[in-house]
């Protein structure tokens, strides 16, 4: 039965009889140069694709005896390699990229795999075994393909404990208690998982820190994790809390000047390095929503960054420092981020990166891009991004976010005039970044399918695809994804499609339209209660973020304002200050609109996010169609899972709707526009 545990991995039999003799022409044999673990773990991946795909087992050559050969080496493995003409256009892919060709080599017919690292090869496997399970022509095969960003990492929330902070998917994959004696072969199949799609390095436990991640304890069981992941180009990091010098390292303070903090964490990244030479470094959450950092000792987050950054600098290591930072002083939590990075460009050491999040609040349904991206010409700065679906419904909802993921980094700063696109940005085309990269939340669990939900599959596949080249279209994505994960048959592909295409503006649509934001109930971020105004913090209620009264709706964030929109270049910052120039889409975002303001549908206000809000419903009840309507064409167990969640996200963005609307017309006091249904009230 179809379980979901091979996710994009599946490679099944192809289907199509012609392509299949093709294919079986193509790869009749394989001549695989190295000797490495990583050309072992290649080894294996080929034998079980090519068994799955071609239904054959594949023999693996000396030299090339036929036509048909599949060729894998770098220059320095294979001579063959080294005397094509091509070998010389390799210079153009560094360390992790690859090249397929077809080519004559000692009058046969073959089809190259080259690199100038087995990483390299490693990748092009996993390209070329994509191109066969999406049945793609490769007898005129010609790909040079290489990462546009050096980090393409993965966040696990999960702590020592197993509980995996906004995780939907079971305990945490690790099982710290069994390490490092019992190597779950699981984590074999999670680095082949990230291997394919090009994410090279994971950050494993929580962000809100265990300093006993830094125990003698725990570092020996992290020691396996990175041997496991070492064949896969994949090396490990953690998250380590500030604390850490004193309540591990028995000292009384953990302020970054004194020099036994300084000393400690020296000696603690040399102890790391011994212990794992290429470990990455560390990722901190520092003063932010109460984790402790250098702010307790008066010192700044450059200051508080460098010391790390010191520590790891001699081994090759960098320091991720995040900027999810607020206070509840600000007046307007949009502000902070900026507020306090800004002033510190240039003071972090050049082993530091910034991570920001996508947009400036938190990973909402949709947001504009954080003024940070475009701001920071001195200082490394990195995108984060949330796979796991916190804000988007948990595993409860089809929510595919690869075309969040694109809008984000398809946003254009301005930051160098027309073209600074916040992919240019982090991939340090805009600014000259010592270090560049991506880190997705991925909060998997130890459920069987990974992720609960089996289409939050394709927002891990859709990080990946896109942290390796952010040009990629959340089109194609999707398309190789559905083909890889379900199947290749047409009347799948295209109602699917149409499904995941529109996923996520419908959860927009019943959640937050035209701009709002974050009116989750508190806690556990999944139901609406836009009516949340009575918390220990007022930057954590709902009142807060869309502060509708009689007059309108909407965060003013122009000078009558926050004044936040100063944060953005111009044109934006013009365009964003004028209600009439702003996308509709941000309306709420950066003003307080009357609800009787005439929107592009000739609809007031109120009966827009009305007319949106219902439609978020009717998107959802279309997506219910057009999943039934592909009955059959896959297993039978996926079917029925997809289609018993579908019936709990209709039900629940009915309850969002009707949360949202009855609640926000106590303030417009203006009637239902009569082509919809009246929700059920008492
Ligand atoms: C969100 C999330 C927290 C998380 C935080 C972070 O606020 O709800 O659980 O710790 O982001 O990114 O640090």
């Amino acid at each position: 039965s179809e379980d979901g545990y091979r996710a994009w991995l599946r490679y099944e039999n192809v289907e199509d009889d012609e392509l299949l003799y093709e294919y079986k022409e193509l790869v009749r044999a394989v001549v695989l140069r190295g000797n490495s673990e990583t050309t072992r773990a290649i080894e294996v991946e080929l034998k079980q694709a090519i068994t799955g795909l071609l239904d054959m087992e594949v023999p693996f050559h000396n030299n090339i005896q036929v036509n048909g050969t599949l060729v894998i080496g770098t220059p320095e493995t294979s001579e063959e390699i080294a005397g094509l003409d091509f070998a010389n256009k390799l210079e153009t892919v560094g360390d992790e990229g690859y090249v397929i060709e077809n080519a004559g080599i000692d009058g046969y017919e073959t089809i190259v795999i080259a690199a100038n690292s087995n990483i390299g090869l490693l990748y092009g496997v996993f390209d070329l075994m994509r191109q066969l399970q999406t049945y793609e022509d490769i007898s005129d095969i010609s790909i040079h393909s290489a990462p546009k960003v050096e980090y393409r990492m993965v966040n696990h929330w999960d702590n020592l404990s197993r509980l995996v902070e906004r995780g939907y998917a079971g305990l945490s994959i690790w099982d710290w208690g069994t390490l490092p004696e019992y190597k779950d072969p699981r984590y074999t199949d999670y680095a082949r998982l990230n291997a394919s799609i090009g994410i090279n390095a994971t950050a494993v436990n929580n962000v809100n820190a265990d300093p006993r991640m830094l125990t003698d304890q725990f570092l020996e069981k992290l020691v396996v994790l990175a041997d496991m992941f070492r064949p896969y180009g994949i090396q490990v990091f953690i998250s380590i809390n500030y604390q850490a010098p004193i309540s591990v390292g028995g000292l009384d303070t953990a302020d970054p000047l004194d020099p036994e903090v300084r000393k400690w964490w020296a000696d603690k990244a040399d102890q790391i390095y011994e212990m794992i030479p290429d470990f990455g470094g560390f990722l901190v959450k520092a003063d932010s929503e109460g984790q402790p950092g250098p702010f307790a000792y008066d010192r700044n987050h450059a200051e508080g960054a460098n010391v790390l950054a010191e520590a790891v600098e001699s081994h090759g290591g960098v320091v991720i420092w995040r900027a999810f930072v607020y206070s509840p002083e600000q007046e307007d939590r949009f502000r902070e981020a900026y507020d306090e990075f800004v002033p510190l460009d240039g003071d972090f050491k050049d082993n530091v990166i910034l991570q920001v999040k996508n947009g400036p609040i938190d990973f909402q349904p949709r947001e504009p891009f954080s003024p940070l991206f475009g701001a920071m010409e001195e200082t490394n700065t990195m995108l984060e991004l949330q796979i796991t679906q916190e804000y988007f419904g948990f595993s409860y909802h089809l929510a595919y976010q690869g075309t969040l993921f694109e809008e984000a980094l398809d946003a254009d700063t301005y930051a160098k005039g027309e073209g600074s696109t916040v992919g240019d940005v982090i991939s340090g085309e805009v600014f000259d970044y010592k270090h560049t990269g991506m880190a997705g939340v991925l909060n998997i669990g130890n459920y069987r399918n990974w992720t609960g939900h089996p289409f939050v599959q394709s927002n891990w596949y859709a990080y990946g695809r896109l942290a390796w080249d952010y040009t990629l279209s959340a089109d194609e994505i999707a398309d190789e994804w559905m083909k890889m994960t379900f199947t290749n048959n047409e009347q799948f592909i295209d109602p699917i499609g149409d499904v995941m295409m529109e996923s996520r503006e419908a959860g927009v649509n019943y959640r937050s339209p035209l701009g709002l934001t974050h009116l989750y109930a508190q806690g556990h971020h999944y139901g609406p209660a836009p009516w949340t105004s009575d918390l220990p913090r007022s930057d954590w209620t709902a009142v807060y973020y869309h502060k509708a009264d009689e007059e309108g709706i909407g965060f003013d964030r122009t000078e009558t304002g926050s004044n936040a929109i100063e944060q953005y270049h111009e044109p934006l910052e013009s365009k964003f200050r004028n209600i009439e120039t702003t996308p509709e889409d941000y309306l709420l975002w950066f003003h307080h609109v009357d609800w009787d303001y005439e929107m592009d549908s000739g609809r007031t206000l109120w009966e827009e996010l009305v007319h949106n809000y219902y439609k978020g419903v009717e998107q959802v009840r279309r997506m219910q169609d057009q999943w039934n309507s592909i009955e059959g064409l896959i297993d039978q167990q996926r079917f029925e899972r997809v289609k018993a969640l579908l019936e709990i996200q209709e039900k629940d963005a009915v309850r969002w709707r009707d949360s949202c609307v009855l609640y926000f017309q106590t303030f417009s006091e203006r009637p239902i526009p009569d082509q919809f249904e009246k929700p059920e009230h008492d």
